[in-house]
């Protein structure tokens, strides 16, 4: 893995704005690159306005293929939903065929069926498009990530099974109780591009722990992001506070 990058931007506005122009490079030179990006949606709220920005771009949609990097376990059009957020957000706005969107299933009543199915989907669709990697795992070319408060990402939660999962793409994640279906770090490790975006006040005690010398990557399991490609941390001056994290860049738009 390269040295994660650090961005700083002033406020979640700048952000947002940065990450959708970080997003859109990146999106533009995959398919430059190879003619087609395949990405992995965030769930959560921070994303929401990415996602609006995406849908007023100018972009070669039938050339992005979406999945989720987690998702909880409830239909679409539950108001948790992440697919349904990112859905009303973006991919309802514009034309990308329909048989890209690879939305995760969940209504098996059996979140490892789901999760056995989940891979099986991404298997078949990853086959035309790219060989996997010696370690049998395909290449995202951009993986979007968000942190919880206390230092999960996707549905990788502190203390939890999910986290061991070495071997499979998909895993059954568990959010003190309740099933979620997720990304192994194995899965998310293999990407080209990683970025993660936090922003607010509530992010800065994770954060501390993420980049200290320290800190249990059970105990934080952002901390087991370290793809084979890049690594970009896009964070806002509030999730930051004081902390000193390593080259972090202060961007000013
Ligand atoms: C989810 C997410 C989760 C999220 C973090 C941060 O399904 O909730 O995938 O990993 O990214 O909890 O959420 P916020 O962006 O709302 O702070």
């Amino acid at each position: 893995m390269t040295e994660p990058t650090i961005s700083i931007l002033p406020d979640k506005t700048a952000l947002v704005q940065y990450a959708l122009g970080r997003s859109v490079d990146i999106i533009q030179q995959a398919i430059a690159d190879h003619g087609y990006c395949t990405l992995a949606l965030a769930g959560g709220s921070t994303p929401k306005p990415l996602y609006e920005g995406l849908a007023q771009q100018d972009l070669p949609w039938d050339k992005l293929y979406i999945f989720w990097g987690d998702e909880r376990y409830v239909p679409v059009d539950h108001p948790d939903s992440n697919a349904g957020m990112a859905k009303q957000a973006w991919l309802d706005q514009v034309p990308i065929p329909a048989d890209h969107i690879h939305i995760t299933p969940t209504a098996e009543g059996d979140p490892a069926q789901s999760a056995q199915g989940y891979e099986d989907m991404l298997k078949a669709a990853f086959a035309p498009l790219q060989p996997l990697s010696g370690a049998g795992f395909p290449r995202f070319d951009l993986i979007w990530l968000g942190m919880g408060d206390d230092g999960h990402t996707a549905s990788l939660f502190p203390h939890t099974a999910a986290l061991e999962e070495a071997e499979r793409w998909i895993t059954v994640g568990d959010k003190d109780g309740e099933p979620r279906i997720t990304f192994t770090a194995s899965l998310i490790n293999h990407s080209r591009r990683v970025m993660v975006v936090a922003a607010g006040a509530s992010k800065q005690p994770a954060l501390a722990q993420v980049f200290s010398a320290t800190a249990a990557d059970a105990d934080y399991p952002i901390r087991l992001v370290r793809p084979t490609g890049t690594l970009e941390w896009l964070l806002d001056a509030e999730a930051v506070g004081n902390l000193a994290l390593p080259d972090a860049q202060r961007i000013t738009p």
